[in-house]
């Protein structure tokens, strides 16, 4: 058989049709140049549904085993990169069927019974992405260890705590680091519980309305890992909603921008700090890049790119939830365009993640057997900014309180001390004793010992506070959370 004649009788619409399709439809139509990366998933769909049909009696023993040759071929040629994609066959499916059918002949035709594409897609498309959600999740425990472990080298470095990015109160480094490991916990959560409602089989629904043949779909489902925590089977139970729902892309995406939105965030800090306004920190060379004009600039393009690449993942959200909204029951070929979004938004979060984890976390030095992370941290200067915004005028207000003042007395009696202060230019813990009684008489010599950054930090000592002592029981309860995922 000549490969036209071949196509020509593998267009299963074929003989309705009174003239070719146009090349600039066949073109605008097909998929195959993005789907192909599904090949893994539809070959294993393909096997569980030949598998199933030979169990219920529909397909013979004979005819299963050439399916499952023909398919063990087809891997090898696309993994050797031998296998010949073709426009004409439209997309994934057509192609590895087509591909089949030349091979093993009548026994590979005889492998859609029973299915339409429709529910094969969506049962791709769904596994595809459960075994992305698995990657996803190493990359979120690798990069929340990152972070703890900067984190615990950094308890005692206190920097400025911000709110509208003026000096707030000081805080651990390694407190502040923690809040993202909170973040992306988060995510983490979120991504799991999308992975159950994605890991649910469609195949069984065919077009839309179920099929007449005595399918198993529980079998089907057992067989490609589509079940629950206790191990039952997890199946689209209608068919017309198996076949056209893609909450679970979006429910992807939507988990995907919010994590994205965290690491744009981080972004924007690292952004800061390596300014040399703030100082804080340094990135190593090998994640910055130079400027052609400024012989001077090292400049933080991957914290600047991530934040941008988070506007391309919240757009792909948009983009599904448009794609959506307008779709009647059940199918429409608008599904088709499901792929391309949610195909860059695993590849952008992936990539993210692991350079992030990498920045963070750093790489095996094979010379010196350590993991060297890229971000250094400028405690001195982390310090210094500190001291400069008056971070510890809450603790004088404490302190005050402690001594009996009602707590909004005592904010506008320090209010008239850092008054005092700026206007000698001098930090809270630099003004006299004898100045600082002028504000009230009830302060004493210990006062100096809550107006020290140590000391206010120590002093929140609370569930969740900065408290070395507290940022520490955190490190432990991640540390024992993340050795349980
Ligand atoms: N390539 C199609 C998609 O991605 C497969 C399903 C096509 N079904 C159909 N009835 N045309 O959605």
């Amino acid at each position: 058989m000549t490969q036209n004649q071949f196509d020509k009788k593998n267009q299963a619409w074929s003989a309705l049709f009174s003239e070719p399709m146009s090349d600039l439809v066949k073109r605008y139509t097909a998929s195959v140049f993005f789907d192909k990366r599904l090949w893994q998933a539809d070959i294993a769909g393909s096997l569980a549904h030949a598998e199933m049909l030979c169990h219920q009696g529909i397909l013979s023993a004979q005819d299963h085993a050439s399916i499952g040759a023909g398919m063990q071929r087809i891997r090898e040629e696309i993994e050797s990169g031998q296998f010949d994609w073709q426009l004409d066959l439209e997309d994934v499916h057509l192609n590895i069927e087509a591909r089949l059918t030349q091979l093993i002949g009548d026994a590979g035709k005889r492998l859609h019974t029973g299915r339409s594409r429709n529910d094969q897609v969506a049962t791709d498309v769904r596994l595809w992405l459960r075994d992305e959600l698995d990657a996803i999740r190493v990359l979120l425990v690798e990069l929340q260890c990152a972070l703890i472990e900067v984190a615990e080298q950094n308890v005692e470095v206190i920097l400025p705590g911000f709110t509208h990015l003026q000096v707030a109160q000081p805080v651990s480094f390694g407190h502040h680091m923690l809040a993202y490991v909170e973040m992306f916990s988060r995510d983490a959560q979120r991504l799991a519980d999308v992975r159950r409602r994605t890991n649910c089989l469609p195949l069984g629904a065919a077009a839309l309305a179920g099929t007449s043949y005595p399918l198993d779909r529980e079998r089907v489902a057992i067989s490609l890992g589509m079940v629950d925590e206790h191990g039952v089977p997890c199946v689209c139970q209608n068919s017309l909603d198996a076949v056209s729902d893609r909450d679970f892309a979006i429910e992807f995406t939507a988990a995907a921008s919010l994590c994205m939105v965290h690491i744009s965030r981080m972004s924007e800090e690292l952004i800061l700090w390596m300014s040399q306004n703030f100082g804080f920190i340094k990135i190593a060379d090998r994640f910055t890049t130079g400027s052609s004009i400024m012989p001077q600039k090292k400049n933080p393009d991957v914290p600047e790119l991530a934040r941008g690449k988070t506007g391309r993942v919240v757009g792909h959200l948009m983009g599904l939830l448009t794609l959506m909204k307008g779709q009647p029951l059940a199918y429409n070929k608008d599904n088709q365009e499901d792929k391309e979004p949610l195909f860059d938004t695993v590849d952008t979060l992936k990539d993210t993640l692991r350079i992030f984890a990498e920045m963070v976390g750093g790489q095996l030095n094979p010379a010196t057997g350590l993991k060297e992370g890229a971000i250094t941290v400028n405690a001195q200067a982390m310090e210094r900014a500190a001291l400069k915004g008056y971070a510890t005028a809450t603790d004088l207000a404490d302190y005050l309180v402690k001594k009996g003042l009602p707590f909004r007395d005592a904010h506008e009696t320090v209010a008239h001390a850092v008054k005092a202060a700026v206007a000698h230019q001098v930090d809270l813990s630099e003004l006299p004793l004898a100045v600082l009684q002028g504000f009230h008489a009830s302060i004493e010599q210990d006062v100096y010992d809550c107006l020290s950054l140590r000391g206010s930090l120590n002093a929140r000592d609370v569930l969740g506070g900065t408290a070395p002592n507290q940022v520490r029981l955190q490190i432990a309860r991640h540390r024992q959370r993340l050795a349980g995922v």
